[in-house]
């Protein structure tokens, strides 16, 4: 499958449609305000950083159709399950929690019930829940969530429940608004879908080929964030530095005429794919002040044999140059990565040369996953191993990286690190939270005014996956 290099913005006529779409559905509910109240609608959402952010504009059309949102699906009149399909276990989990939603139904017919997603871009599950879950009204492909109010129109005025594949051709629609959880840190994504084709992977047959957002509407978009107060702008897409290439322009350019931008804000950005990370971008993050110190960089396996396997277009020498280069020009830049166990025909030796790799670079942070066969990839045909084999593997794989990623975060010790603050903390209601530049979660004593501004931490003690410190100014 070639590489596309336009994506398709919808006509005039089409949003004509939609704002036809969004009226009939605010009419109906503003002419049907239960006790004096506005339904409300509830998204729950599974997956990654992006399905986050469609989420986001989701409930924004939800909002501009009228609804208010509510994170309660018991008070909720319409509920819309955004979903992934990466691993097995992703799925399940929203099979399991759908069939939970059939009392609520049974409880309120009127209840409308949606998912939407990387599940339901996949013709068998969007049918599974057409057939099996007759209390779903609706389901809709990643790529068609712009077409939501249409969809919504169809199930709230005719009645009838609807069931729309991806389209197919690679809509970016701008009209989109979104409703943001956050009111410091946002979502920004720049470009859709995916054409690298791992072959493990299904996020390319479930989100389509990459496209990019016009650099003009991105760059409006993160002035508009800056000018609402937004302190943190993490720019998204499954492959994000290979943003642009429609327009001829770098994701390199791009991230340095958004850190150009005024304004106290910081940048971060994810996934960048290995084998489009250049020395401009390289240079850029070290040049930029607003640009946080960290990559994230996945690399997926550290055997060149598998790489291949799971044509990922680099050798694990090739990876290792790159982290070099990368800590050449930015020496204390923190990296992550996501690593894979598992993979079919992974043997001992492989195995050991991902061990090996994860001594030698030393990352701060580590996403590790047991692979899950995806059917329709190419590696789902392949023999599998043991569930056995693969955990062994994932258990001895922690075991390495936990102890790494304790003796990295000492560094920080006795160093000021400028945080952002999130809020409490999930786990210990006392404490508050944020993270530092290179991602790191710190955890001290604070008060629910500094929540959303900067402060700076004295960091006192450090482990894997926290650092503790003293808060010394906010600002
Ligand atoms: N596009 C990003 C990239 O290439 O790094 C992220 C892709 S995916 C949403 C996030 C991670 O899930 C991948 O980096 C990979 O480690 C993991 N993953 C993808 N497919 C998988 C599978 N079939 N089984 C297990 N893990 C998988
Ligand atoms: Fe999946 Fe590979 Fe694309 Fe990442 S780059 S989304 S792992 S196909
Ligand atoms: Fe999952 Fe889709 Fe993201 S498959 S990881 S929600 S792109």
């Amino acid at each position: 499958m070639g590489a596309r290099v336009s994506a398709r913005f919808p006509t005039e006529e089409e949003i004509n449609k939609l704002n036809k779409c969004i009226d009939n559905v605010r009419a109906t509910i503003d002419s049907d305000k239960r006790d004096g109240k506005r339904r409300n609608c509830c998204v729950v959402t599974y997956g990654c950083q992006q399905n986050e952010a469609d989420s986001e504009q989701i409930a924004g059309m939800a909002v501009e159709m009228g609804y208010n949102l509510t994170d309660f699906t018991d008070q909720a009149d319409l509920i819309i399950v955004n979903t992934c399909a990466v691993r097995e276990h992703a799925e399940k989990k929203v099979f399991s929690i759908t069939g939970g939603y059939k009392h609520l139904k049974d409880a309120n017919p009127e209840l409308v019930i949606g998912i939407c997603g990387c599940m339901v871009s996949q013709e068998k599950n969007a049918e599974k829940f057409k057939k099996s879950y007759p209390y779903v009204d609706f389901t809709f492909g990643t790529e068609s969530l712009w077409k939501f109010p249409e969809i919504l129109d169809v199930v709230i005025n005719k009645k009838k429940r609807s069931f729309v594949l991806n389209s197919g051709d690679e809509v970016i629609c701008e009209r989109t608004p979104s409703s943001r959880k956050s009111t410091f840190t946002s979502w920004l994504s720049i470009m859709y879908g995916c054409n690298n084709f791992c072959t493990y992977c299904i996020v390319p047959y479930v989100r389509g080929r990459e496209r990019s957002r016009k650099p003009e509407d991105i760059l409006r978009e993160a002035k508009q964030l800056v000018s609402d107060g937004y302190k943190e702008i993490t720019l998204l897409g499954q492959n994000v530095n290979s943003y642009g290439k429609e327009y001829g322009v770098s994701f390199a350019s791009l991230i340095k005429q958004i850190a150009e931008l005024d304004g106290d804000f910081i940048i971060r950005f994810m996934s960048s794919h290995p084998k489009d990370m250049s020395d401009e971008l390289i240079q850029v993050i070290a040049d930029c002040p607003k640009i946080e110190r960290h990559i994230h960089l996945p690399f997926q396996s550290g055997s060149t044999r598998v790489l291949k396997l799971m044509n990922r277009h680099y050798t694990r020498e090739d990876y290792l140059a790159l982290i070099h280069r990368i800590r050449e020009k930015n020496p204390d830049i923190s990296l992550s990565a996501d690593v894979m166990v598992g993979f079919p025909g992974e043997t001992e030796e492989d195995f050991e040369d991902t061990l090996n790799l994860i001594r030698e670079v030393r990352f701060d942070m580590m996403f590790s996953f047991i692979y899950s066969p995806r059917e329709g990839t190419p590696a789902a045909k392949e023999v599998q191993m043991s569930e056995k084999e693969k955990t062994d593997r994932y258990l001895r794989l922690l075991k390495v990286q936990e102890p790494i990623a304790e003796e990295m975060a000492q560094r920080f010790v006795g160093r000021t690190e400028k945080v952002l603050v999130e809020g409490r903390s999930k786990n210990n209601n006392e404490m508050f939270t944020g993270r530092t530049s290179g991602l790191k979660i710190v955890l001290f004593e604070g008060n629910d005014e500094m929540t959303g501004r900067f402060a700076d931490i004295e960091i006192t003690e450090a482990h894997a996956f926290a650092l503790y410190g003293k808060v010394v100014r906010v600002y």
